[in-house]
């Protein structure tokens, strides 16, 4: 039986992915081209975008991309690559502009992509500026998150997520507003990042001050009909799992949630880079983007109900669900650059599942290893 499909047997049998998946530069390449080119990307938030112009410029599998709000308040995506020369029109970040003017020879878009100004271009014969307008790429919003999809195979979004919506309806995650927003790098790959959110068995030994005994153990993942994982679990007291100590109340329970839901944490992650936990009080989002095989940017968000925002003594409120996401991610950190370590050596194996506290990294493993059989990879 070959390593792949040994991932792919049940949970309690299964084991994980072969080290190279989190080292090898071929895979990572494959990756870049099919997951992340390919499929449907997170690409932050609606309420990103408040203004007309806002903007966020993100690189993606070597794609320059700049979602953008027009002036009809629809947030589109675009190439971030001028029609004239192919220069980079704004390097990525977030911010606000009037039109995307290129520095190299000032050729301008307007916030829907048409070029509106290209100096001294009536030299040029049978030059229709209607046709050099920015490449526009797929985009969608779902819930609240905004979808990219760079490939030009139609891949509707609602195929692609499944239930998704549905099932996490009782959150109201459309509704929900970014407080704060926080941008790092880590020296892991993009999967072990995710994966670690999205599994219990690490709170003991990582997170034994500040998230062990927060949780019971988690329901099995939810069925999912999507490119998703999701699962439920209760907390052991009645607390939020956002804030540490005991000093102030926490948030009020979301508005939406009833019974069993009304105390616990949703961990989710929707293929490839978009990961969150839709908790009782507040939700934790994560965006990954490859740099290289053991480097990621994440983008992390916390997300509340509109009423927390807008209490008194909010900002308040707010230091502390952030320093409690600081300390509990600093942990994780440390954890995770220390594992890519230990699989970058070529001494590494694969190993086996906890399929009582692992059961969502399984599932994902065991979605992997199809997308690696599709692509003709082969590992022993
Ligand atoms: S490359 Fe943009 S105006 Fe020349
Ligand atoms: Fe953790």
């Amino acid at each position: 039986m070959s390593s792949l499909d040994k991932v792919k047997r049940p949970a309690n049998e299964a084991y994980s992915l072969p080290p190279a998946c989190y080292r090898d530069a071929r895979i990572f390449t494959l990756e870049q081209e099919h997951l992340f080119a390919g499929g449907w990307i997170g690409f932050g938030r609606a309420d990103d975008f408040e203004h007309p112009g806002d903007y966020v410029a993100l690189t993606v599998a070597d794609t320059p991309l700049v979602a953008i709000l027009g002036t009809d308040r629809e947030i589109r995506v675009f190439a971030n690559t001028c029609r004239h020369r192919g220069m980079r029109l704004l390097p990525d970040g977030r911010g606000q502009t009037r039109q995307l003017a290129c520095p190299f020879h000032g050729w301008c878009y307007a916030l829907d992509g048409r070029l509106t100004a290209a100096p001294r271009m009536e030299s040029a014969t049978h030059f229709d500026m209607s046709e050099f307008g920015l490449v526009a790429v797929s985009s969608a919003v779902r819930a609240g998150f905004v979808f990219a999809h760079i490939g030009s195979e139609s891949m509707p979004i609602d195929d692609w997520l499944g239930n998704f919506e549905m099932l996490h309806a009782p959150w109201r995650l459309a509704d929900m507003k970014t407080a704060s927003r926080r941008e790092f790098t880590v020296s892991c790959n993009w999967k072990l990042f995710i994966e670690v959110f999205n599994e219990y068995y690490h709170l003991r030994k990582v997170h034994p001050r500040t998230l062990s005994g927060f949780y019971r153990d988690p329901d099995p993942p939810d069925h999912s009909s999507g490119a998703f994982i999701s699962q439920f679990g209760e907390h052991a007291k009645d607390v939020s799992v956002g804030v540490l100590g005991t000093d102030a109340p926490p948030l009020p329970t979301l508005p939406g949630l009833s019974g069993r839901l009304r105390n616990g944490t949703r961990y989710t992650w929707v293929y490839p880079n978009l990961s969150f936990a839709a908790s009782r009080d507040a939700v934790w989002m994560l965006e990954t983007v490859p740099l290289a095989p053991a480097r990621t940017a994440v983008r992390l968000s916390l997300l509340f109900d509109p009423s927390a925002l807008a209490a008194e003594g909010f900002e308040r409120t707010l230091d502390r669900y952030q320093e409690r996401m600081r300390i509990a991610m600093d942990e994780d950190i440390a954890v995770l650059e220390a594992q890519q370590i230990g699989m970058s050596s070529r001494l590494a194996q694969p190993g086996r599942i906890c399929a009582a506290l692992e059961p969502s990294v399984h599932e994902f493993h065991a979605w992997y290893a199809n997308q690696l059989i599709r692509w003709g990879v082969a590992i022993d």
